[in-house]
């Protein structure tokens, strides 16, 4: 860890290192600060130029300090002395510039940018606020509008597009320390003034305090209950308010008061967490750092239904030159114009933000009907819909196509992996890729590993899920793998609910002021009530396949709700039919409205099923939808489907729009503490008895008769001989 120097023609050179990602640690900000002392007074030197070892400017503060005790020299007096400098300081900005990388940069004269570079302020990401001058300085540079979209949402923004907003002041394609060098050589001698972003005035619109009272109001409804957001808008307010010295005293307040908070330790862990999942191990001591991915040069999509669409889309997204094939020619057609809008639509997204090499860089599509196509690629991935036999069959078929080296992998939700596998001439190059939808969007993708499936594999699909952009997260083979599995148990608690006399809009408003993404009720009307009622009816729970005599509500011995088969007999199967647990303004309409319909008809059923019904509180809602999914969560750890519950965070937080800053459902039931989780679960087990799923999972016992260890321990706890990975 190092900030070394080096003079060339009177210019000094200092390269920030600390690997991987020249992360600004107190040791790399006291190297820096030497080594701008040092060229400051070096009669040598005439100008300076800060870049980051190995391609790398910064990636902000280092976040693995944050919670140390002791602290190193502050990165904001740094900034300062580079931006007091009357030598210029050009940043020569490679890879990354972000958090604290980029304050550094603004804190220099200049800044160039390699083409490939991007910069951001993602500290709203970690549940903070930018700490050295990023909200005030970024401002005078580019106005008040653009600062605002960056720091409250943290997203990084690529080179050129950075030249456009006027951050960066050159892009380069090669070269950038030398260029650096250049212009730094250029504007030896040249006035400063206008560079040091500090002394200029904010870039304001003509009603700055309206503009901030709405962005706020904005902010609070975008990013609920989260509150880094709301302090990166009080940020701004002092930046335009205050004269820029009281501006940073408000900027630490603000820091300081976020540092402290739950949310913060949170987005923290949900960051290392995310990477965590990435460094997956087997039981067979076979793991990520002894596996090798295989190169995936080439890829097919079997299937252009909504799923197979927007798989072929983050292909191409990802430059992965990708066949997509279809039964017949009418299914061809409609999927590859469903292909080409989508792509178009990514296409025009990434013109508006000025990357216009990003036309020519998608990945080709190529449609075809014939299989023999596919004889060449390096991946398959099915996308058909969820038929076991049907998915058999094309499996049978690409064994027989597919060269030998192909891997063949599954998008299914929930079906058997090692059932696919076992019809092909490679099981062990079989392994299911749960894609969430929209795939092109969404961020998660659950690899599931099944009995047969090698390392290799294994890794070669992780290496898919990083070349998507996406999280890949390893998960065992069991029916519906880890997501759906807790989300059915949730989803089912929230139907009982309204059975006890809860209305959808009520569980819906909790939960989401819990902070979920979409209600549970929101979230079936959207995905269509139809999707469940067929998978239902065909393992028998619901229509012509079930035993004649089984009580309407009883499924074995367990408490079953046939409400949501009911509103799908009834045609109400949610947005596209413009009706379902909610009215819509029309088919397909998005305007969720209560139906006074759906009242009468609930009254009604509670009386033919003589159900006594109570005031359903905010906190039962709360409880019991979502510690019956944590409760399922333990039993997955149990099980060994999934490895550690930042596994299970990671899968909720990218996959099904849990609050990251609550850090997933595990992370959340750790600071709420095991014990109230227990005793919760065992309240509501003894309220219902008939509902299996709120019986306490043994590992939650067992946790908390160990005396309620932090969720890094429970790992520990877990024995291994149970793992299914
Ligand atoms: N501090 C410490 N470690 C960091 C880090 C940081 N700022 N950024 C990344 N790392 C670590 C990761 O944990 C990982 O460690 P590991 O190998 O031990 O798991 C390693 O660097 C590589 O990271 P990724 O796996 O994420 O590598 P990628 O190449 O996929 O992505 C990246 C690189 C884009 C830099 C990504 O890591 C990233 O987005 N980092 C976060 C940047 C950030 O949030 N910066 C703001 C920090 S807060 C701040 O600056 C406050 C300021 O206002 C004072």
């Amino acid at each position: 860890m190092a900030a070394f120097s080096y003079i060339c023609d009177s210019v000094a050179v200092i390269t920030m290192s600390n690997p991987p990602v020249n992360a600004l640690s107190s040791a790399l900000i006291r190297a820096v600060q030497k080594a701008v002392e040092e060229a400051i007074g070096d009669f040598a030197v005439e100008a300076i130029v800060i870049r980051g070892d190995k391609g790398k400017f910064s990636a902000g503060a280092d976040i693995r300090e944050f919670n140390r005790l002791e602290r190193g020299p502050p990165l904001v007096s740094l900034i300062d002395l580079i931006e007091d400098s009357k030598k210029p300081v050009v940043a020569a900005i490679e890879g990354v510039a972000l958090g604290g990388g980029l304050e550094l940069a603004l804190g220099c004269h200049y800044r160039i940018a390699h083409a490939q570079a991007y910069v951001g302020l993602p500290e709203v990401l970690l549940g903070l606020v930018p700490a050295a001058g990023g909200a005030l300085r970024l401002p005078r540079l580019i106005g008040i509008s653009a600062t605002l979209s960056m720091i409250t949402t943290g997203k990084y923004v690529q080179a050129r597009e950075a030249l456009k907003l006027g951050i960066v002041d050159k892009v380069v394609g090669e070269n950038t320390v030398d260029e650096a060098i250049q212009l730094a050589k250029k504007v030896i001698g040249q006035p400063l003034g206008s560079r040091q972003l500090s002394t200029l005035p904010v870039q304001c619109p003509p009603n700055v305090e309206a503009f901030l009272d709405e962005a706020m109001v904005k902010v609070k409804k975008q990013f609920r209950g989260a509150q880094s957001p709301l302090a990166c808008v009080e940020v701004l307010r002092a930046a335009v308010q205050l004269p820029y010295l009281e501006g940073k005293k408000k900027e630490r307040e603000l820091f300081q008061f976020l540092y402290t908070t739950d949310q913060t330790r949170a987005q923290q862990y949900a960051f290392f967490a995310e990477r965590e999942v990435a460094k997956w191990t087997l039981p067979s001591g076979a793991s990520w750092k002894t596996a090798s991915p295989q190169p995936i040069r080439t890829a097919a999509v079997i299937g252009l239904g909504t799923m197979g669409r927007s798989i072929v889309t983050s292909l191409a997204k990802a430059k992965i030159p990708v066949i997509a094939l279809e039964q017949d020619k009418k299914q061809l057609d409609i999927g590859s114009k469903a292909v080409m809008s989508l792509l178009d639509r990514e296409i025009l997204k990434m013109e508006q933000l000025g990357h216009t090499e990003f036309t020519n860089s998608l990945g080709p599509v190529q449609f075809t009907l014939d299989y023999g196509k596919l004889r060449d690629v390096d991946i398959v991935i099915e996308a058909v819909f969820e038929n076991m036999a049907l998915k058999k069959e094309i499996f049978r078929h690409l064994s027989g196509i597919c060269k030998p080296e192909a891997f063949l992998c599954t998008n299914t939700s929930g079906l058997d992996i090692d059932e696919m596998a076992s019809v092909t001439n490679r099981p062990q190059m079989v392994i299911g890729t749960h894609f969430f939808s929209p795939a092109h969007i969404m961020k998660l993708l659950e690899v599931v590993h099944g009995h047969y499936t090698s390392s290799t594999t294994i890794s070669t699909a992780m290496r898919l899920a990083k070349m998507l952009g996406k999280v890949g997260v390893l998960v065992g083979n069991c029916p519906s793998f880890v997501g759906n599995r807790l989300m059915r148990l949730y989803v089912e608690q929230a139907v009982f609910l309204v059975e006890e006399g809860s209305k959808p809009e009520e569980i819906d408003r909790a939960l989401e002021d819990f902070g979920l993404a979409m209600g549970p009720f929101r979230m079936m009307d959207l995905a269509g009530l139809d999707i469940g009622w067929k998978a239902r009816t065909e393992i028998g729970l619901t229509g012509p396949k079930l035993p004649i005599g089984t009580p309407a509500r009883q499924r074995g011995s367990k408490r079953y709700s046939p409400l949501p088969d009911i509103l799908c007999e009834k045609g109400r199967f949610g947005q596209k039919s413009g009706q379902g647990w909610y009215k819509y303004e029309k088919s397909g309409g998005r305007n969720a409205m209560p139906d006074p319909w759906l009242y009468n008809f609930l009254s009604e059923y509670q009386r033919i099923h003589n159900l006594k019904t109570h005031y359903v509180t905010q906190e039962e809602i709360i409880e019991r939808c979502l510690y019956v999914l944590i409760n399922e969560g333990f039993k997955v750890l149990e099980d060994g489907i999934a490895s550690g519950p930042e596994d299970i965070d990671v899968i909720y937080n990218n996959g099904y729009g849990w609050p990251k800053y609550t850090g997933g459902p595990m992370y959340y039931a750790s600071i709420v503490g095991l014990p109230v989780v227990l005793t919760k679960l065992e309240k509501y087990y003894g309220a219902n008895p008939d509902i299996p799923d709120l019986k306490p999972s043994s590992f939650l016992k067992k946790l908390v008769s160990k005396g309620n260890p932090p969720l890094k321990e429970w790992r520990s706890h877990l024995g291994f001989q149970s793992s299914m990975l």
